[in-house]
C-alpha cells in the first residue's frame, strides 16, 4: 500500500462539492472509467464497465444493492432503470447528493433509489439490510480500508455480493519512481491511500468474505485518460479551475502522472467479485 498522510476528509468532500461540474462537464454523469472493448465511444466504455460488474455479480430485480460512493447516482439510476434493482447510495458531498435526488426524481426514478450525503466511514445500516455491495472508484478515498470491509461485511446477507472497482498500488516495492508516481496521484486526486490487489484480497477475506475472482482492467481501462488530457486541453477548464481553486489546477494536472503510472506499472486497476458465504 502507498501512503499520502497530508489527505484529509474535508478536502475530498470540498472536491468533490467543487468539481462535480467539472466531471459532467469533461466525461459525463459517470464518474469513473471506460471499460473498452473495440473503439467504442467513451459513453458506451462507461456503461460496459458498468454492466460488465453487473453481470459479474449476476444483479436482478428484487437485490437490494448498496452502492458506495455513488457519485451524481450514475450508476444507481441505470441499474435502477435497467434491471429494477432498489439502489441506496452514499456520497460524501451534499452536492453530489442533492444532484442524484433531483435527478432520479426528474428520470421517475425516486422509489427504486435513495441518496444520502454520509460518510462510508461513519454509516452505519443494520445487519443483513443488503443483498449487493457495489462500489466503483471510492475505496481509494476511504482512511481505513480494512474497517470499512468488516463494516460492510455485516451489512450483506448471507450468500450477499460484492463488486469492487477501485485504483491500485502496482508493483511499486523497491521502486523509488513508481512509488513517487502513486504518491503523486493519491496526492492530486485526494486518496489517503492506494491499495494493491493483495491488500484487497486480504482486507476482504479478514472481513468473512470469500473473493471470487479478480480483474486487472489496467489495459482496457487507460483510454480513459488519454481523452480527458485532450478534453481539459480542448475546452480551457483548467482555466477556470485556476480562478477557482489551486488543488482542482494540481487534479486536472495529474490525470498525465495517472496515465504514466498505469503504462508504468506502478498503478493498476482492478475489480474484486466476492460473496459473503451462506
Ligand atoms: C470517483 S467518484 C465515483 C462516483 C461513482 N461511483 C461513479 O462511478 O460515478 C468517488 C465518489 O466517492 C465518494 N466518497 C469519497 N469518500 C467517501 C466516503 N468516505 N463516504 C462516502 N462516499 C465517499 C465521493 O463523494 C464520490 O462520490
Amino acid at each position: 500500500m502507498v501512503t499520502c498522510p497530508d489527505v484529509r476528509k474535508e478536502v475530498i468532500r470540498f472536491h468533490y462539492d467543487l468539481s462535480t461540474f467539472f466531471y459532467r462537464l469533461l466525461w459525463g454523469e459517470h464518474i469513473h472509467h471506460g471499460l473498452w472493448v473495440g473503439d467504442e465511444s467513451a459513453e458506451s466504455a462507461q456503461l460496459n464497465l458498468t454492466n460488465t460488474m453487473a453481470s459479474l455479480v449476476d444483479l436482478q430485480s428484487d437485490d437490494r444493492v448498496l452502492d458506495v460512493g455513488c457519485g451524481m447516482g450514475g450508476s444507481s439510476m441505470h441499474l435502477a432503470r435497467t434491471i429494477g434493482c432498489d439502489v441506496t447510495g452514499l456520497t460524501l458531498s451534499p452536492f453530489q447528493a442533492r444532484w442524484a435526488k433531483v435527478t432520479a426524481t426528474l428520470r421517475r426514478l425516486r422509489s427504486k433509489t435513495h441518496f444520502f450525503c454520509q460518510d462510508a466511514e461513519t454509516a452505519d445500516f443494520a445487519p443483513e439490510s443488503f443483498d449487493v455491495l457495489w462500489s466503483i472508484e471510492c475505496t481509494e478515498h476511504l482512511f481505513d480500508k480494512a474497517a470499512f470491509f468488516e463494516r460492510a461485511a455485516r451489512w450483506l446477507k448471507p450468500g450477499g455480493r460484492v463488486v469492487i472497482c477501485a485504483w491500485l498500488a502496482g508493483n511499486v516495492e523497491n521502486n523509488v519512481t513508481a512509488t513517487q508516481q502513486v504518491y503523486d496521484v493519491c496526492e492530486g486526486f485526494f486518496c489517503p491511500s492506494l491499495g494493491t490487489f493483495d491488500d484487497y484480497r486480504g482486507w476482504m477475506t479478514a472481513a468473512g468474505l470469500t473473493v471470487a475472482a479478480t480483474h486487472d482492467w489496467t489495459s482496457r481501462v487507460d483510454r480513459t485518460w488519454e481523452i480527458c488530457i485532450r478534453r481539459v486541453e480542448r475546452t480551457g477548464v483548467r482555466r477556470l479551475a485556476k480562478i477557482l481553486d489551486r488543488d482542482t489546477v494540481m487534479f486536472l494536472d495529474r490525470f498525465q502522472t495517472l496515465l504514466d503510472a498505469y503504462r508504468s506499472g506502478a498503478m493498476q486497476y482492478g475489480c474484486f467479485v466476492a460473496e459473503k458465504p451462506e
